[in-house]
């Protein structure tokens, strides 16, 4: 894990009106590297992504990734061309397609103009859709999809959609991941499934996250480094034994 960071972000200013969502911060991750990203309701933790993914502009900062300046890119072209994703609060899936079929057009996004050549005739095209087959049902295995992947996707649970979201955005490739809460309102048994798909994806593919999380017992357990913000600001960073015997911290958000 040497070398330059996979995202480095700098000085980053975003206000609305006169609420300084996110004030002044700087923040790395390191390429290979789970680093989690906490703090209380309404510190900043999304709008930080919402800049850092293009999104929304800042007024200030400058974002790197993989070493080029996207400072302004938009947030297809930091996917597409960055190979950066986001998920957001939110789950979005594709209701009336399979799990399976969710994760092969996923897979498509940013290779083929579009359906045409997922369904297209053709012994290239096959030959495509087939590896992407694969590829997503290694993903739906680790994600404990399996019995379910010929099922429409809106026929499934919450957390099962949020593990079909989560599973989408491995497909293309990605060099990083931003992930906006992804436990959030699933069960302790899903939990365990975006955990390991997380782990998975980091270790057989290099993929590199940046998490928001507020359950602190699950980001102390898969980050290496945690950044935590308060109102706007970074209050502390670290290994995730120091964040969690940081006195700022416990008074700001762990609860004294
Ligand atoms: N589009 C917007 N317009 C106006 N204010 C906003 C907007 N987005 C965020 N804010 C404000 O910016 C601050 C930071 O909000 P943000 O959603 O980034 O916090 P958060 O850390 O993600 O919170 P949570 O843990 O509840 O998701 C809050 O005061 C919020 O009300
Ligand atoms: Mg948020």
């Amino acid at each position: 894990m040497t070398g330059l960071p996979i995202l480095e972000i700098s000085g980053l200013n975003k206000s609305y009106g006169a609420v300084r969502a996110v004030d002044d911060v700087s923040l790395h991750v390191n390429r290979g590297e789970i680093c989690g990203l906490i703090g209380p309701n309404g510190s900043g933790k999304s709008t930080f992504f919402d800049c850092a993914s293009g999104l929304t502009k800042p007024q200030a900062g400058t974002v790197k990734l993989d070493g080029q300046d996207i400072t302004g890119w938009s947030l297809n072209r930091i996917a597409r061309e960055g190979r950066m994703l986001r998920s957001f609060q939110k789950t979005v899936v594709f209701s009336a397609l399979d799990v399976e079929e969710n994760l092969v057009i996923a897979g498509q996004m940013f290779t083929f103009p579009g359906l045409w050549s997922t369904f297209g005739i053709g012994a290239m095209a096959r030959a495509r859709v087939e590896a992407l087959r694969e590829r997503a049902r290694e993903f739906i295995k680790i994600a404990g999809l399996w019995d379910v992947r010929h099922q429409p996707a809106g026929k499934l649970s919450g957390g099962q959609q949020k593990l079909i979201q989560f599973a989408s955005m491995l497909m293309p490739e990605p060099k990083l991941i931003l992930l906006d809460e992804p436990m959030a309102g699933i069960n302790p048994k899903l939990i365990e499934r975006v955990v390991e798909s997380i782990r998975f994806a980091n270790q057989k593919f290099g993929v590199s996250f940046l998490v928001i999380e507020h359950n602190i017992d699950v980001v102390t357990d898969i980050c290496e480094r945690i950044v935590v913000l308060d109102q706007g600001r970074k209050l502390a960073e670290g290994t995730p034994d120091e964040i969690v015997r940081n006195q700022a911290v416990r008074e700001a958000y762990l609860g004294g």
